[in-house]
């Protein structure tokens, strides 16, 4: 794979719902990153999975990937709790996760001319696919936050769901994540942690903006 010299690169991993997506976001606005939020490519698999369980397998989830391009990854579908469900049961197979990194690096590390890098959020991003990364965040929030606020998402996209079982869903998701054998979720050394419980987005990303900054000032990107 081609590696872009001189290029922000940005990782973070986080639990569900913990306002990762969010932050991602303001920093590639910010920087002018490609953003690849890894969490969709799960869910679209997940997806396949309930769609076509007969034929789900290596081959066909290959030829997904093979011509996936990230517009598809903002398909309505995959924001539902059901796909995220299907979402962290195929995250616990090793072969799957192998054929979602080539897109990964692909994009983090050779994101398309127009973009000065790249951030990436997920589960793995710090600890296995962007080890390297100039910028290493672990964003997190207490799980009552985290479960309101997927509750509020939900419920705007008018999806029927109780707090009750969004809170228990992410209760499972986070066993699930943390606990799974190959690429579990956790803050490695050297990400910076960013706890979003009490700060609002706003707050949350003047934090984050002052710790970049300071380092591009320091390297003289900016
Ligand atoms: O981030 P999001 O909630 O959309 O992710 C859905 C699921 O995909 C996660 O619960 C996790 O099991 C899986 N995932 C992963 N590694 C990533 C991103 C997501 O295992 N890098």
């Amino acid at each position: 794979m081609k590696k872009r010299k001189n290029i922000i690169t940005v990782a973070i991993d986080s639990p569900a719902a913990a306002g990762a997506g969010t932050q991602s976001k303001y920093i590639a606005k910010e920087y002018n990153l490609l953003y690849l939020d890894t969490g969709k490519i799960y869910r679209l698999i997940g997806l396949l999975r309930i769609k076509n369980i007969k034929n789900f397998n290596y081959k066909s989830i290959k030829n997904k990937i093979n011509n996936l391009k990230i517009k598809d990854l903002n398909n309505k579908e995959l924001l539902s709790n059901k796909v995220a469900v299907s979402a962290s049961i195929i995250a616990k197979d090793i072969k799957i996760r192998k054929i979602i990194k080539k897109f990964q690096l692909e994009c983090g590390y050779n994101p398309p001319k127009q973009f000065s890098g790249s951030v990436l959020d997920g589960r793995d991003i710090t600890s296995v696919i962007m080890k390297d990364a100039m910028f290493k965040f672990y964003i997190t929030a207490n799980l009552e936050v985290r479960a309101k606020r997927r509750f509020v998402e939900l419920r705007k996209l008018k999806k029927r769901i109780s707090y009750k079982e969004v809170l228990k869903s992410l209760k499972n998701r986070d066993y699930l994540d943390k606990k799974r054998k190959y690429n579990p979720l956790k803050k490695t050394k050297d990400s910076i942690l960013i706890n979003t419980s009490k700060l609002s987005k706003k707050a949350c990303f003047i934090k984050i903006k002052a710790i970049i900054d300071e380092k591009l000032k320091f390297n003289g990107s900016i």
